[in-house]
């Protein structure tokens, strides 16, 4: 799978996209980005939803995602 598309969640910050991927609307209809790198907010406090703007560092959310892949937020 050399081609497939990586995301990967960082601790206490967005999802990276690497890979060749699109972004579509809610409803499908139309694609938003389509690129090969981007970073999803997860914390939820973006001004550019869907993608990261930083603020994660400014309301220090935190999460962890632990060796068997499971996800530790707010601790
Ligand atoms: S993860 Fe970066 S602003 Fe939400």
């Amino acid at each position: 799978m050399a081609d497939a598309t990586k995301l990967a969640l960082l601790d206490n910050g967005p999802i990276i996209i690497e890979g060749t991927f699109k972004i579509y609307m809610a409803d499908g209809s139309e694609v938003m980005l389509e690129g090969t790198k981007a970073a999803l907010c997860r914390c939820g406090g973006s001004s550019n939803k869907p993608f990261c703007d930083g603020t994660h560092k400014k309301i220090a959310f935190t999460t962890v995602v632990t060796p068997s892949g499971e996800v530790k937020e707010g601790e």
